[in-house]
């Protein structure tokens, strides 16, 4: 005992001061979590602060539902009553008529029209007054709230089931800003999510994605929760984070609310559902029959944005596909950026520094380039010329097969829409014909082993061998279990005789090669050309499959010049098409998607571009369930 107890002081200081809390205390401590309440079968979690006291209004026994609205105006009739609830019905999913039992009305302050000094009645509805002034507060937004009967008022966030498995733990946050375990569950088998009402939260420039319901992938610390990387004895090993990572607060600073912190396949390396998921199972691809695999490694952040309406978006990351992927085959909006857009140096478990992004996944391509402004900051400029020239890789010349009208009427309207010129364009033959005169010829012999050295020469010293030493250090020597991709893969690298600097070496000069052959800097257009390849054309890929033993990935194909290019790989969603499914044993449908690809720092121009796109009506918001175009259920059953 004394020899754990001072490993893990010396490992963390904060246990430290926890034991000693725990020896010398004499008197049991108490603390509300808070409260689960439900409201005509619909479940809400209620946070133990309140926000409010109105004190001329007690609730009954237990809570009231109350709905407070502001007026501007010294009346407030039973029509604009009818038309609040039915506003707030409409925009919010928290809300609904059952709050409206009892309302309390805040009037501007000191607008002299004190009429109403008593509780008095619209319908059968009881209503209360305020001005705000008179009780020393600035009021509360409006929406639906939980009256104590000691006349507090609480906020109400709904709870949903994460029937889908896409959370690793969900969370509040606390008025401080740290954020800590939701205390709620309810019917569904799985975590509970809490989200607050819509209707607290008005989208200003300074906070323009105020409410915006964020999930956050679990390689990023997020203050006073752990992280688990998708390992288990990881996530026991170490204590909570005390900070929150960059790219996380960037989205919080801008009013994103964390709902949860969601599932991640292993140490973010490539894990197939469902043998590859020992630590944790992996979560369900909502679309087509529910058995496709979701891919990785934001796994969670991409089965539940194609899942939950809501859910807004999710904050994952791409070293080599890990955003772009799930964003495919969940028929979502998915961004690996530029390089370097964002620091990922603190707080957030590298793959490797050298190819390690932060990107968004979300259905509405309007609240992409929002929160792109906000994840990104000054380092994205938004330009709204486009190329005239695209390259496409992987499009159909006629159509063949389901999908291939689809990926031609969208290349031809995109086409005309930039008054544009598109040809096929082949990187192989492109590259042995332009390339540098001392580079090989063969440009997936070149690069095939570039990613895989990168990845696990960075990852073994930067989280296996401290993670290890760690675990050893409280558990006897032991060692920590670890899934077998990040096995296989830190296998591999560990024998490899390549280098980091070799591997560097040869991405920098494709690198140099795409921004001088391939994707040029225009002054104009950001970019002088862009390319677009084909990212998922109903994609097929069955979880309940065995699986061969996985092994390093090696090759190189069109996903991965972003990668070594530094260049941004947008995720866009055209549509869907149909397959015949061997769970269902009936035709279903998938996503069809297309990746935009453009020249080093142009996010902003392709941010702009499908916003455009979007419009002009040649793109749409992606829906939640079962298809990506139609929404609709689940599994064919509703939750
Ligand atoms: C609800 O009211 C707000 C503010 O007046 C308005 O902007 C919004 O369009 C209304 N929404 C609906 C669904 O009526
Ligand atoms: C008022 O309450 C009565 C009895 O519960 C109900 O029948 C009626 O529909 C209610 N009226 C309104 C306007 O909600
Ligand atoms: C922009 O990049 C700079 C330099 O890499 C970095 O210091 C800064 O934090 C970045 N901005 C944001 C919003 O992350
Ligand atoms: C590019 O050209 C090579 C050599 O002709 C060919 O083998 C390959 O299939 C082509 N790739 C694409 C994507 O068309
Ligand atoms: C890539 O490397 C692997 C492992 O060394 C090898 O088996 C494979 O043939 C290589 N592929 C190419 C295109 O060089
Ligand atoms: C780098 O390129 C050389 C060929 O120039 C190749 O033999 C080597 O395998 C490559 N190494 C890495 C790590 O990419
Ligand atoms: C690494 O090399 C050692 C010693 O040759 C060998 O025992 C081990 O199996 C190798 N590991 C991998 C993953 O190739």
């Amino acid at each position: 005992m004394g020899a754990l107890y001072w490993v893990r002081t010396s490992l963390v200081t904060t246990f430290a001061a926890v034991s000693v809390l725990i020896r010398g205390s004499s008197t049991a401590s108490v603390c509300t979590t808070g409260f689960t309440v439900s409201l005509n079968d619909i479940y809400y979690y209620v946070p133990p602060i309140p926000v409010s006291t109105i004190p001329s209004r007690r609730g009954s026994n237990g809570f009231t539902p109350i709905t407070v609205v502001s007026v501007t105006g010294s009346s407030f009739s039973s029509s604009d009553l009818a038309a609040t609830v039915s506003n707030f019905t409409a925009t919010d999913d928290v809300y609904q008529e059952a709050f409206a039992s009892e309302i309390h009305v805040q009037h501007p302050s000191g607008n002299g029209h004190r009429r109403y000094n008593r509780p008095s009645w619209i319908g059968n509805a009881s209503v209360t007054h305020s001005w705000p002034s008179d009780w020393d507060s600035a009021g509360i937004p409006n929406g639906p709230y939980f009256l104590s009967a000691s006349g507090d008022v609480h906020e109400a966030y709904r709870l949903y089931s994460d029937v889908q498995g896409a959370f690793s733990e969900t969370v509040i946050a606390s008025r401080s800003g740290v954020f800590s375990v939701l205390p709620a569950n309810l019917p569904g088998q799985s975590l509970g999510v809490a989200v607050p009402s819509r209707l607290y939260y008005t989208p200003t420039a300074e906070k323009p994605l105020a409410g915006v319901r964020l999930g956050v992938k679990d390689i990023y610390d997020v203050a006073g929760l752990r992280t688990s990387c998708g390992n288990r004895a990881w996530y026991h090993l170490y204590p909570p984070a005390e900070h929150t990572a960059l790219a996380a607060q960037n989205l919080v600073d801008a009013g994103a609310i964390i709902v949860g912190k969601m599932k991640t396949s292993q140490f973010a390396n490539g894990e197939t559902a469902t043998a590859d998921w020992v630590d944790y199972h992996s979560p369900f691809n909502p679309r087509g029959d529910g058995y496709q695999d979701p891919s990785s490694s934001s796994s969670g952040p991409g089965a539940g944005e194609g899942a939950y309406p809501w859910l807004d978006i999710t904050l994952g990351s791409d070293t080599g596909g890990s955003v772009r992927n799930p964003s495919q085959v969940q028929g979502i909006y998915g961004n690996r950026p530029t390089h370097g857009l964002v620091s990922l140096a603190e707080y957030v478990m590298p793959l490797s520094p050298v190819l390690d992004t932060p990107g968004l996944l979300t259905r509405d391509p309007v609240l992409w380039s929002t929160a792109a402004k906000a994840l990104y900051g000054t380092n994205i400029t938004f330009s709204t010329s486009y190329p005239r020239s695209i390259k496409t890789v992987g499009f159909p010349t006629t159509p063949t097969k389901p999908g291939d009208d689809l990926l031609l009427g969208f290349l031809a309207a995109v086409t005309s829409f930039l008054s544009a010129e598109a040809k096929p364009f082949n990187l192989s033959t492109h590259w042995t014909a332009t390339k540098p005169a001392s580079a090989p010829q063969n440009l997936a012999e070149f690069l095939n082993i570039t990613y895989p050295i990168l990845i696990t020469k960075q990852q073994i010293p930067l989280v296996r061998d401290p993670f290890y030493r760690d675990y050893a250090a409280v558990h006897s020597g032991r060692l920590p279990f670890v899934d077998p991709v990040p096995l296989v893969r830190w296998g591999y690298g560990e024998n490899a005789t390549a280098t980091v600097e070799e591997a560097v070496a040869n991405k920098t000069v494709f690198m140099e090669w795409v921004a001088s052959e391939v994707l040029v800097a225009d002054s104009q257009t950001c970019s002088d050309s862009l390319l677009l390849y084909v990212g998922s054309q109903a994609t097929v890929r069955y979880r309940n499959r065995y699986l061969p033993a996985p092994s390093p990935p090696f090759g190189f194909g069109t996903s991965q010049v972003s990668i070594f290019a530094e260049v941004p790989d947008m995720v866009v969603p055209i549509g869907q098409a149909e397959y015949y499914s061997t769970i269902t044993s009936h035709a279903e449908y998938l996503p069809v998607t297309v990746d935009f690809v453009a020249a080093k720092g142009c996010d902003g121009m392709i941010f702009s571009l499908v916003e455009e796109l979007f419009t002009a009506g040649i793109v749409s918001i992606s829906e939640a369930g079962g298809s990506n175009v139609d929404g609709g259920d689940i599994l064919f059953r509703r939750w």
